[in-house]
């Protein structure tokens, strides 16, 4: 892995990927809005970025040029199929054999196999109709434009954060395939651990194909599961 691009690279998690990125000495590159570029100003002369929005297919396809990993932020912004397009300008342009890695939250299932309590339903639900209601998010298309992942033949991975926190990191999270495992049921992680396992998994083979769902590593519930947690090697 030597050069990768980020898409959606100056929000919270984009900006804490390009530090993880920066200290592994990978050349990076990235997509923001025109008006977010400023956001960038302590990482000026060490990354190139390409404005515009995330899911204009010309301007994904010139960042991702000569990438060997493409890490995308997918964020169900408004109702203009936000996060479906942007999986699509990447899914189609991304060099062949890059590593794509995806985040979402643990509201997407793979297989339908995850086992949501009350509590997060009613969260999910509530936030699907805030979103709706103002139609500032369409959590719907997040759920297309992870679909599209999961059927594509790509080399994918799909990251599922659980609820995230400011602060220092905690290390590498720990995953589960399935939310409901009791290994995630603290459901916290540092902003920046997210950021840390999405850089980690564009060198870790074993999470293609995968959708992990991610917990922090000092979390309650990952130290009572030491054995049930899928932790990768740092
Ligand atoms: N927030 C949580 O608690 C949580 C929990 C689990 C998983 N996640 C996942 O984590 C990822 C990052 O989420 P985050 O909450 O931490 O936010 P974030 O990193 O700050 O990212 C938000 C992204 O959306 C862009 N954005 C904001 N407003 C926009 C608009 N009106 N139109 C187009 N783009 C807009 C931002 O770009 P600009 O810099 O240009 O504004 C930025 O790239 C997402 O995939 C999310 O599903 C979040």
């Amino acid at each position: 892995m030597t050069r990768i691009c980020i898409i959606g690279i100056s929000g919270k998690l984009g900006q804490y990927m390009t530090e993880h990125a920066l200290a592994r000495g990978y050349e990076v590159v990235g997509v923001c809005r025109p008006e977010s570029v400023a956001k960038l100003d302590r990482f000026k002369g060490r990354i190139t970025l390409f404005p515009g929005r995330t899911d204009d297919a010309s301007v994904v396809a010139q960042a991702v040029r000569g990438c060997d990993g493409v890490l995308t932020v997918l964020a169900p912004w408004g109702f203009t199929n936000y996060a479906s397009g942007t999986a699509r300008a990447v899914l189609e342009n991304a060099e062949p054999g890059a590593r794509l890695i995806f985040s979402c939250g643990w509201h997407i299932s793979k297989d339908g196999q995850d086992r949501y309590g009350l509590k997060l339903r009613l969260i999910f639900g509530f936030f699907t109709f805030l979103g709706w209601a103002t139609r500032m998010a369409d959590i719907s298309d997040q759920l297309r434009a992870t679909d599209m992942i999961f059927a594509s033949d790509r080399l994918w991975t799909v990251v599922r954060g659980s609820d995230l926190e400011e602060g220092g990191s905690e290390g590498l999270p720990v995953w589960a395939r399935h939310v409901g495992d009791p290994v995630l049921a603290s459901n916290r992680t540092r902003r920046t651990d997210f950021a840390l396992f999405m850089v980690h998994a564009l060198t870790d083979d074993r999470l293609i194909g995968e959708a992990p769902a991610i917990v922090s590593h000092a979390s309650a519930s990952a130290r009572a599961h030491p054995g049930a947690a899928q932790s990768v090697p740092g």
